[in-house]
């Protein structure tokens, strides 16, 4: 099954990849831009970028109803456990581990983390999804700007998922600067225009990320799918078993 990705609105990503199913967090009542209701989504796994309540959302009655198994940093998980989910995973920044879809690692991200009821969230993270189907995703979630970006870009990302909706996160030129350190593929712009704060034209800035010429921007409505197939690239006859950071080095200096 190839890998598919559904923007459902803020900040919200479903992913369907190797059988399973993830939803990132899984804002939705109470998202003016949700795509779906909280009791239609069907998870398997649920990771949760920070404590804030717009990217905690649904995560314990859509785990409690699905018995997804949720991923977040280690006080986000512990929190969750007394709350009563049953399956939880505690990481930290830097940290990877194996799920049946493939291997998690948290990023850095530059941000809060406290939780709905004021509880400590611990350090709010990215996701570097490494896919068993050999595609990575970076979802850099709500965060700043950040140099070590680049180091993440170095993984060759087949998907970056940016925000751009600025006052809370990144910005558009931010966000474009992201870009060029990451040289993802694709990249996919998120948490804008769910409210007037963060009110972005995502189509603008998708023009300025083309003109840089490297990265394909996606820009989707709330609800929309996007295919992200790993091997559309092993088609064009590129061996997968070789490093992806690699070829992308090689085309950078040419
Ligand atoms: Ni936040
Ligand atoms: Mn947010």
């Amino acid at each position: 099954m190839a890998t598919r990705v559904r923007w459902l609105g803020h900040a919200c990503l479903y992913i369907e990849s190797a059988e399973q199913r993830l939803l990132i967090d899984p804002f939705l009542t109470g998202n003016p831009a949700a795509a779906c209701k909280a009791d239609e989504v069907d998870a398997d796994y649920i990771l949760i970028s920070h404590g804030h309540a717009d990217h905690v959302g649904d995560a314990i009655d859509i785990a409690k109803r699905t018995g997804a198994t949720v991923i977040s940093n280690y006080e986000i998980s512990e929190w969750l456990k007394g709350k009563g989910v049953a399956k939880v995973h505690g990481q930290q920044h830097g940290g990877a581990h194996a799920f049946a879809f493939g291997r998690v690692k948290l990023t850095l991200a530059f941000h809060g983390s406290v939780l709905p009821d004021g509880a400590y969230g611990g350090n709010p993270c990215g996701f570097l999804l490494y896919l068993n189907d050999g595609t990575k995703i970076y979802d850099a979630a709500d965060t700043g700007l950040f140099g070590d970006m680049r180091l993440i870009g170095e993984e060759g990302i087949d998907l970056a998922i940016l925000p751009i909706g600025d006052n809370y996160t990144m910005g558009p030129d931010d966000a474009l600067r992201a870009v060029t350190l990451i040289g993802p593929k694709r990249v996919l712009p998120i948490h804008f225009n769910t409210w007037d704060v963060i009110a972005q034209d995502a189509e603008a800035w998708a023009a300025r990320v083309r003109k840089a010429g490297k990265t394909e921007p996606v820009v989707l409505e709330p609800g929309a799918w996007l295919d992200v197939d790993a091997s559309k690239r092993a088609k064009k006859g590129q061996l997968r078993s070789r490093p992806r950071s690699l070829k992308r080095g090689t085309r950078r200096r040419k």
